[in-house]
């Protein structure tokens, strides 16, 4: 059967009846045979088939969507959409626009987002994915402000959108420094700006700087310390040249232009700047934000004599600093009583999991071993984490 035909079958009031019985199950393993089998007594199998398998994608796609439990997905089009805190937060950028066209919608991950803002013109060439960008509109409420269609985007008429946004398909296996390995490539979004002026694009975290033009906006989004992915903003929507956002929260870090930041022996804390603050390159411009100082020209920790709590960074307390020594490493450890620790390495070579195996621990404490450089010579540091303050009982510092 065809496979819309399929899907449209699960919207039939004996789909639904099938779907509810799956609602919140996992129908993977013995347990999912079974159940398969049960059903298949009282439902067509293919129906069974059919829902069985937008179950097992809805509850991977749980992670990404509030509701994913009633929307449908494509293995694809669910690894590929934009989890809704992220394209809640993009979505923002198009604020005030009467008409955006989400190009390459997909199963309508940011299409939804977006349509909470104005009215979407919806495009993807893949019939499937039109088809449940449809359906999980209807799901979020806002089908009313969408309009979908399949076509190859670059044949879609602009004339009347005030924004476009677009996610290109990625492509396995491509390699990072050639822009034409996205479908479409990311060298015909960056010519939308001629069309239409207020462009979005979305890229993969790994996007090299050197490729996003003069006035536009490369922002690098990371969700708590995970980075998920970058946006490409045009001129018209730019509004600084590199940004880190740290969602859920939303807090973002821009340029911060100033004097060099010293670099110093490490003192009592150290700073491990969010993965959206160094890829966007912007460590610097968070120490001179933070009155706080570097420990290696290259390196991206910083140091600091008090506890600094920021969303741009983790701050960990250093109980013990010295040159690197691998031999003496396991005496120092246990003179420090630590018993387990998270190796964090980062401009110092070396084999993690060997030297985890050569530590043999046995003290009580839990620590970060942190193997770097200090003005360019291989150090150590044993660091301890440092509870967050809540709310009210201590200054966020920006
Ligand atoms: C990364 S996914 C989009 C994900 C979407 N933004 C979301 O959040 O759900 C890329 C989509 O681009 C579509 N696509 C790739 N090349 C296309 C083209 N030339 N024209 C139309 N759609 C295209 C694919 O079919 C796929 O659905």
């Amino acid at each position: 059967m065809d496979v819309i035909a399929g899907l449209e079958a699960l919207t039939g009031p004996q789909g639904r009846a099938l779907q509810e019985r799956l609602r919140g199950l996992d129908v993977g393993g013995a347990e999912g045979l079974r159940l398969g089998t049960q059903l298949r007594r009282e439902f067509p199998t293919q129906l069974v088939i059919d829902a069985m398998a937008q179950q097992e994608l809805r509850r991977r796609a749980s992670a990404k969507f509030r509701l994913a439990a009633d929307m449908f997905f494509t293995r694809d089009g669910w690894e590929q959409a934009s989890a809704e805190v992220v394209s809640t937060h993009r979505r923002t950028r198009f604020r005030g626009c009467a008409r955006v066209a989400d190009l390459c919608c997909g199963i309508g991950g940011d299409l939804v987002a977006i349509a909470a803002e104005c009215a979407v013109r919806a495009v993807d060439r893949d019939p499937v994915h039109v088809w449940m960008a449809r359906q999980n509109a209807r799901v979020h409420g806002v089908a009313e402000r969408v309009d979908t269609g399949e076509a190859d985007v670059r044949d879609v008429d602009l004339a009347d959108v005030d924004g476009v946004f677009v996610d290109p398909a990625r492509r396995s296996g491509a390699g990072r420094k050639r822009l034409g390995e996205s479908e479409p490539p990311l060298e015909w979004c960056l010519e939308l700006p001629r069309r239409v002026g207020k462009v979005g694009i979305k890229a993969a975290p790994g996007i090299p700087h050197d490729v996003v033009p003069e006035g536009w906006e490369l922002e690098f989004v990371a969700v708590d310390r995970e980075l998920k992915e970058a946006a490409v903003w045009s001129p018209a929507l730019a509004t600084a040249r590199t940004r880190a956002t740290v969602l859920p929260a939303g807090d973002t870090l821009v340029a911060e232009p100033g004097t060099p930041v010293a670099v110093g022996e490490p003192a009592e804390f150290l700073l491990d700047p969010n993965p959206a603050v160094t890829r966007a390159g912007l460590v610097e411009d968070l120490a001179r934000g933070l009155d706080v100082h570097k420990i290696d020209e290259q390196i991206a920790f910083l140091t600091a004599d008090r506890a600094v709590h920021t969303p741009f960074a983790r701050t960990l307390r250093v109980i013990d600093s010295a040159p690197w020594n691998q031999k003496q490493l396991p005496a120092r450890l246990r003179a420090l009583d630590v018993g387990a620790v998270d190796i964090r390495r980062r401009g110092l070579a070396g084999d993690v999991d060997a030297l985890h195996r050569k530590l043999r621990l046995s003290g009580s404490r839990r620590a970060t071993l942190v193997m770097t450089r200090v003005r360019d010579r291989p150090w150590a540091l044993v660091c301890l984490d440092v509870p967050v303050p809540g709310p009210g009982d201590g200054s966020l510092v920006p």
